[in-house]
């Protein structure tokens, strides 16, 4: 048996590329912007593994043409841009890249807070622009962070780590709303399971850190932007589309809230004229929340070894569809 082919649809981190390339003869897409649908497809075509991107859109159609396809390698956390229930149904697997990102997640949501709070980058900007003159007693004011309350929306391992920093390091108050209890957070961070409108009405800061999916999509829209206080701030570093771009756009600039942190938007990058980008309320990263040289390379890793056991028919490391086992394609 020959080796197994794999397409890679961008230039990851060295420390995974070797591992995959030690085992399997490896293409990988080396342009600075993800290969179009039509490429991907075309490239699957006689491959045994994929290791794909939160940019790469994996649906049906495109599993359809990769006949051969054991394994769909997630280089993220996320799987929203896979059709989890097709590769299931055609047995193949589907891992991703859990846990090693939850601490640089969390950094960037309490940086983002902090930021959006305190009107960090319009205070930069101010500076830049030559327009500070004098200490202004009533100039730049924002929010107070100790013994506020934080409102986490999905009390995972990320919204958990958030809590963790929000709760001992500004010993805020924590709500959370889930489909799940959390017990360890009940315990450890005195957090409180609250249904939304609740969570909305008492938190000054609201971050989310729930999965996308046709229930999630659009969760916070003009409804929740108005149940929150006048003075919350926002705080966005899971997926875009959670959010209502218009709405919160209109929250922002009508001071139905406070202030924005965003690391996500709808649609990455935003359009060059969409309005949310002219507000000075409003901080947005570009989707870099698990960006730092450790954490990217520990995704490396994990992809990388999700990849070889999917080709080989081992178990996954990080299996996201694990009752695929039983009839999954063979190597
Ligand atoms: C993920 O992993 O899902 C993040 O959005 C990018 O690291």
């Amino acid at each position: 048996m020959g080796r197994p082919k794999v397409f890679v649809t961008r230039i990851i981190p060295e420390i995974g590329l070797a591992k995959v390339r030690e085992v399997c003869d490896t293409e990988v897409w080396t342009d600075p912007l993800p290969p179009p649908y039509e490429v991907i497809r075309q490239k699957v075509a006689d491959c045994d593994g994929l290791l794909s991107l939160l940019t790469d859109r994996i649906d049906a159609a495109l599993l359809d043409a990769a006949p051969r396809l054991k394994v769909v390698s997630n280089y993220a956390v996320g799987f929203n841009n896979i059709d989890v229930a097709a590769a299931t149904q055609r047995g193949i697997c589907v891992g991703n890249t859990p846990g090693v990102l939850t601490d640089a997640t969390a950094d960037m949501a309490f940086c983002l807070l902090i930021a959006a709070a305190r009107r960090l980058v319009e205070g930069h900007l101010y500076t830049l622009s030559g327009k500070w003159k004098t200490w202004e007693p009533l100039g730049h004011l924002g929010q107070d962070l100790v013994g506020r309350t934080l409102g986490i929306v999905g009390m995972g391992r990320i919204g958990f780590a958030m809590a963790k920093r929000c709760h001992g390091g500004w010993g805020m108050r924590i709500l959370y709303h889930d489909v799940y209890k959390n017990e360890k957070a009940e315990q450890e961070l005195e957090a409180r399971q609250v249904d939304l409108d609740t969570l909305l009405r008492e938190s000054d800061f609201v971050s989310v850190h729930t999965d996308l999916n046709e229930k999630t999509r659009g969760m916070f829209g003009a409804e929740q932007f108005r149940k929150m206080k006048r003075t919350a701030v926002f705080i966005n570093t899971a997926r875009g589309p959670l959010h209502d771009q218009k709405a919160l756009y209109e929250a922002l600039r009508d001071g139905v809230i406070f202030a924005a942190g965003l690391d996500v938007t709808d649609p990455e990058p935003p359009l060059p004229d969409d309005p949310l980008l002219q507000l000075p309320n409003v901080i947005i990263a570009p989707h870099i929340a698990s960006a730092t040289v450790g954490t990217r390379n520990a995704m490396a890793v994990i992809a990388a070894d999700n990849l070889i056991a999917g080709v080989q028919g081992r178990d996954l490391p990080a299996w996201v569809n694990p009752e695929v086992a039983s009839r999954r394609r063979k190597p």
